[in-house]
């Protein structure tokens, strides 16, 4: 069992430039997605606190969740991803229970997200952290699966 000061060796902090190849390399393993070097940059340039990256003691990153906002006191994960190598040491949940908790600092009240409708792992984490599946969406990804739309309100 996890002791409550039991973290995961990583400290979290915001994107910056020379993380573009780290990031991307756990994009295309995780995601399977391949992205213009760009689309981070200008996405971190929009809300800077919202992409959030969690670095090994070198200072390399290990995971990371890019959170945008699109509706009006609303944000999205975007991207949410941990290197294989460094999954179930509670690294995803620090990410996610910061990104949360900035989120509600700033005054958003609700969460979104998109999964893929087979990401039974994703989908028991998102739910531990009290998403539940609030739309279908047919054809989602670019190879036909479906995807299922999550939210959760931010109190
Ligand atoms: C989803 C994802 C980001 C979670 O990251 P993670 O760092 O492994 O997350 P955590 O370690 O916080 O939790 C994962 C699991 O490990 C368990 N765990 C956490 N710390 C642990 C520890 N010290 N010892 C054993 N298990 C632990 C958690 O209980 C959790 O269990 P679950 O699989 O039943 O949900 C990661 O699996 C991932 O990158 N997946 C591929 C990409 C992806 O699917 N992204 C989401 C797209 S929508």
């Amino acid at each position: 069992m996890r002791l409550p000061d039991d973290r995961p060796p990583v400290s979290l902090r915001r994107f910056r430039p020379t993380d573009v190849p780290f990031v991307a390399a756990i994009v295309a393993d995780a995601l399977r997605e391949h992205y213009d070097p760009s689309l981070y940059q200008s996405l971190s340039a929009e809300w800077p606190d919202g992409f959030l990256i969690a670095a090994d003691p070198h200072d390399v990153p290990v995971g990371f969740l890019l959170g945008v906002s699109q509706v009006e006191r609303e944000v999205r994960v975007l991207m949410f991803a941990v290197d294989r190598n460094h999954r179930t040491q509670g690294i995803g949940a620090l990410l996610m229970s910061t990104f949360l908790e900035r989120s509600r600092d700033r005054g958003y009240r609700r969460a979104t997200l998109e999964v893929r409708v087979s990401n039974a792992r994703a989908i028991r984490f998102y739910t531990r952290f009290r998403f539940s599946v609030i739309d279908l969406l047919r054809a989602y990804y670019s190879d036909g699966e479906n995807g299922y739309q999550m939210a959760r309100d931010l109190p």
